[in-house]
């Protein structure tokens, strides 16, 4: 029987560049995952592309000024040599814009609408009448019902937290045009989620309890236990794969439907290519689907990407769905909107030729099973005291001694048994990390060979032996180029770059890893070596403060465009602006009003006239601070009686950061009356 493996990797939206989350999350770990496969000797495709359709993508359009295939040109391109200069080995990585993945979708909606598979239902959606379009949840804005918030989107309110759907907002507006939207009826293909879960508990909740992550099945479990509702699979949109059927005009395939379908059109485009039969990969009991996703597509994975191949009928379902938590940057959210990343291509940039230790550090703190963090004085340590103080360091002696003593040459010498059965317990301690998707831990079995044989030469001192005892020292200097060869073998699905290197260092090929758990010896009596590579060197505290410094300044740019502040006001035009009379003033006297502990009543010298206005700083000032301020007053407002005073005018404040009032004045005292404008 055919060992095969589907490996899928989440399709990254092309809406911005990847960052150090998603490495951590899922391309890194699918990466080394599909490598070992490769390794073992299992028929792999690893499958990826970038994700061209949705909502996100046309929200940045909006914003760049541009089109959504400006976008997803732009970003696809930016994806795609990220994740190649990372050394990401994907057998094909397209995007669900392509010809094919049009036609594999439409394909697949049209098998489940014969097959009498989805609901038709008219439901009614909000409509923007001035722009012709039915809106998406993200296009309308108003005010959130639970906290008075008037930024919330038709999907959720920022500020609270709550999901919302559109027609809870208080006073809607669609963002396209700034009117308000009409209800409208329009009939969309619902897929009935409730059908499948009777199958969906047996395959997972009964099935799949003991190997699946806990995260997984706990996510899945209440789900079902929430119980499921038909969801819409089209959705009234200009953006997307046209929905194949005469009476859709105007509607695409729902972004979730579509792309996952990319997997299977994107495995066919890689068939094509490579003289493949796809069908062994999505529809053989010999293959092993497993997809590596991010928790929040969970549902989508679990659910109903499943429910949707069990309604077509050829598919297999997923052997794993190993999904990652979350990775933290410097203990905040890492966030595109606040820039708050670490950017795949910028750390390309910054760190060239170091992609190992980027993937190293990713994965040694890869989120498995809770959120983790990113902090770049980790990334230093791991780099300076274990790439490059263990590894680094072990692989430099044995080739600088076997240069020395043997004219590069591996000498006669008898393995150390001890030695021996560290390096298989390496390997297979690998494998079955690996097959239970412990990242975390395989790695550590890798850095643990480079610890031991660090040691062992340690221990062993060839450089001392070599004065006293060649014997001894042929054995030692034999036994630890054993070890360097198998981590030259071994490291190659977490450093794929290191490992090349160390091959061509070594002389070597690629090993089968079954024979790296049984072999007596990895490199030859005779053999000869090259010079000694650099794999690794010293990061220094200016580089790290470099990048500490970088984020620090997008903190300090985050704080000037406060996304917790008020939304800018309706647009108003240059007359309305005239109108207005301000002009500067200083306060003659102050005292309090009666019964009202926030109001103070002044009289103040406008230039123009003495008058009397009263305004709500007694929490902020006592009178007497107020007398002899020089301040801005807007002087043509109608007169308002406040507490029974005639209030003429208004005084110009603003908030501190503590929250306390202060008065807007001039840079410098100027004189009273003077226009502000
Ligand atoms: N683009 C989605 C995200 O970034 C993931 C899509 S995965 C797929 O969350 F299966 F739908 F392709
Ligand atoms: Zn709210």
């Amino acid at each position: 029987m055919t060992n095969r493996k589907m490996i899928t990797a989440a399709l990254p939206y092309a809406n911005g560049p990847v960052h150090i989350g998603h490495l951590a999350g899922v391309y890194i770990p699918a990466d080394v995952y599909a490598r070992f496969q490769r390794r073992t000797g299992a028929d792999v495709a690893f499958i990826g592309g970038s994700d061209e359709h949705g909502i996100p993508i046309t929200i940045r359009a909006r914003k760049e000024g541009v089109t959504p295939q400006d976008i997803v040109n732009k970003y696809h391109e930016i994806i795609k040599n990220s994740f190649a200069d990372l050394g990401i080995s994907f057998d094909e990585y397209s995007r669900t814009t392509s010809k094919k993945h049009y036609e594999v979708s439409q394909d697949f909606f049209k098998t489940l609408y014969n097959k009498n598979k989805f609901q038709e239902e008219v439901s009614e959606q909000y409509y923007d009448e001035q722009a012709g379009e039915f809106l998406a949840d993200r296009y309308i804005v108003g005010t959130c019902p639970n906290c008075g918030n008037d930024g919330a989107y038709g999907d959720q309110c920022e500020k609270c937290g709550s999901t919302l759907s559109p027609t809870e907002l208080i006073n809607p507006k669609s963002m396209l045009s700034g009117n308000v939207p009409i209800l409208k009826e329009t009939k969309n293909w619902y897929l009935p989620l409730n059908d499948y879960e009777n199958f969906l508990n047996e395959w997972i909740i009964e099935g799949h309890k003991d190997d699946w992550k806990t995260n997984v099945y706990g996510q899945v479990k209440s789900w079902l236990n929430d119980g499921l509702k038909p969801r819409a699979m089209t959705r009234d949109l200009n953006w997307g794969v046209p929905v194949p059927l005469p009476d859709a005009e105007g509607k695409v395939l729902y972004v979730w439907f579509d792309a996952p379908i990319g997997y299977i059109s994107f495995t066919q485009e890689w068939a094509e290519k490579n003289g493949k039969n796809w069908k062994d990969y999505w529809q053989s009991e010999e293959s092993d689907l497993i997809h590596f996703i991010g928790k929040d597509n969970i549902v989508f994975h679990c659910i109903i990407f499943p429910a949707m191949m069990k309604a077509h009928g050829d598919y297999k379902m997923p052997k794993n769905v190993p999904a990652f938590e979350f990775l933290n940057l410097e203990n905040d959210k890492i966030s595109t909107s606040r820039n708050w990343a670490v950017w795949a291509h910028e750390y390309l940039e910054d760190f060239p030729g170091q992609q190992d230790v980027l993937r190293y550090a990713l994965l040694s703190s890869a989120p498995e099973t809770k959120d983790n963090n990113f902090t770049w004085k980790d990334f230093q340590t791991k780099n300076n005291s274990e790439l490059v103080g263990i590894f680094g360091n072990f692989i430099n002696r044995v080739a600088v001694l076997t240069h020395k003593y043997y004219a590069g040459k591996i000498p006669q010498g008898k393995m150390d048994s001890e030695a021996l059965s560290e390096i298989h317990k390496s390997a297979t301690e690998i494998r079955s990390f690996l097959d239970k998707f412990e990242f975390r831990n395989a790695l550590s079995a890798m850095m643990n060979l480079a610890r031991f044989g660090n040691q062992y030469l340690q221990i062993k001192e060839p450089w001392k032996t070599i004065k006293t005892d060649e014997t001894v020292t042929a054995n030692s200097m034999y036994t630890a180029a054993q070890i360097a060869a198998a981590l030259a073998q071994i490291c190659e699905p977490f450093m794929p770059f290191s490992s090349d290197k160390l091959l061509n260092m070594f002389n070597l090929t690629k090993q089968n890893w079954q024979e790296l758990e049984t072999a007596e010896t990895y490199i030859s009596t005779g053999h000869q070596i090259n010079e000694a590579a650099l794999l690794f060197s010293k990061i220094e505290d200016e580089t790290i403060d470099f990048q500490i410094h970088k984020l620090e300044s997008t903190k300090q740019n985050n704080k000037k465009t406060n996304p917790n502040a008020n939304p800018v006001k309706d647009e108003i035009q240059f007359d309305d602006f005239t109108k207005i009379d301000l002009r500067t003033a200083t306060i003659l006297t102050a005292e309090k009003v009666e019964k009202a502990d926030k109001l103070l009543k002044f009289t103040v010298d406008t230039g123009v006239d003495v008058r009397t206005v009263v305004s709500g700083v007694a929490e902020s000032f006592s009178p007497e601070e107020c007398v002899g301020k020089q301040v801005m007053i807007l002087l043509n407002l109608a007169p308002r009686k406040i507490r029974g005073i005639e209030s003429q005018g208004m005084l110009l404040l603003t908030t501190k950061p503590d929250g306390r009032l202060s008065f807007v004045t001039p840079d410098e005292k100027v004189e009273n009356g003077v226009e502000i404008g």
